[in-house]
């Protein structure tokens, strides 16, 4: 019997979301590339920070982990995980801060860059990196106080596994980001290596739902994609970037940002009887 081949579409594109070039030979068509793969390469892996935070691509990192430390509080002696940590970025800097910090990732490569600057920064002892598949957690129920994952949704197959491991693991605090379906990105999203997938508030919703989370609190920013801050100094984004700001305020903004912040709760008896109170509250 012969073999149906797939159809193969050239492809040669210099991805313009990254600030080197990417080329990718006779990619077929019904293969996309997953997180899972792509980022145990080494040479990804060494060039995962300069490619995405450093000019204006630093502004980024900014607002990311600002959003990290709004959702989690003080994180002084408070036991956390990370999900999908890749280099590190957050699990550094909540060590800093005294965090108990576990962080876990598929990608050897990913976790070596992450061990290598946190050695740099003297914390080396403060962190336990764990290589692992994020949809099988190898922690007890309840066990951490928050559980957080950035830039890890739009990879994700099966959000709902995932969230609902994350849920499992925490006895309090989820925080994730999701690129979004009516932003910018969709223009620009069948040319990333992986593709992205694209949520909309209403998925979002029903994904925090089925894995027993409220929504706590929600930001939503940047207009403009990321590929355009990484592509320009720090000192030119920075101007795009309070423009941006200026019509992030607006009504609109909320329906067409690149990106969601979501922080939710784990729904416990007492969480429950918390949001009924409210509920009545808001309703005398
Ligand atoms: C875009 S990077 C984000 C890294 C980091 N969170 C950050 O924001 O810099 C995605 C990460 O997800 C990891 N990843 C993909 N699939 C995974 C899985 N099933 N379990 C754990 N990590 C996974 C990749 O290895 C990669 O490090």
């Amino acid at each position: 019997m012969k073999v149906k081949q797939p159809r193969t579409w050239p492809v040669r594109l210099w991805l313009w979301q990254c600030s080197s070039t990417i080329l990718i030979h006779e990619l077929p068509l019904h293969v996309s590339v997953k997180g899972k793969e792509w980022y145990q390469a080494d040479e990804v892996a060494q060039t995962y920070d300069s490619k995405r935070f450093s000019r204006g691509g630093q502004l980024i990192d900014d607002r990311e982990k600002r959003a990290v430390l709004d959702a989690l509080g003080p994180v002084d002696g408070r036991n956390i995980l990370e999900i999908a940590c890749g280099t590190g970025r957050f699990t550094i800097m909540l060590a800093n801060r005294g965090a108990n910090i576990t962080a876990i990732d598929i990608s050897a490569a990913m976790l070596a860059e992450g061990r290598k600057k946190a050695k740099q920064t003297g914390i080396a002892e403060q962190i336990d990196w764990l290589r692992g598949d994020a949809a099988r957690l190898p922690f007890p129920d309840n066990y951490f106080d928050a559980v957080f994952a950035m830039r890890f949704f739009h990879l994700a197959d099966t959000p709902a596994t995932f969230l609902t491991e994350m849920a499992r693991v925490s006895n309090n605090i989820i925080f994730f980001d999701t690129f979004n379906e009516r932003s910018t990105r969709v223009v620009y999203n069948w040319l990333l290596p992986m593709g992205s997938r694209l949520y909309s508030q209403t998925q979002v919703e029903q994904l925090l739902e089925q894995a027993g989370l409220s929504l706590i609190d929600s930001a939503h920013d940047f207009l403009l994609p990321y590929g355009f801050y990484r592509k320009i100094p720090n000192g030119l984004a920075q101007s795009f970037r309070d423009v941006d700001r200026t019509l992030g305020e607006h009504d609109f903004a909320e329906e067409l940002a690149s990106v969601s912040y979501w922080a939710a709760i784990v729904n416990t008896p007492a969480t429950i009887a918390d949001q009924v109170n409210d509920t009545v509250t808001a309703n005398d």
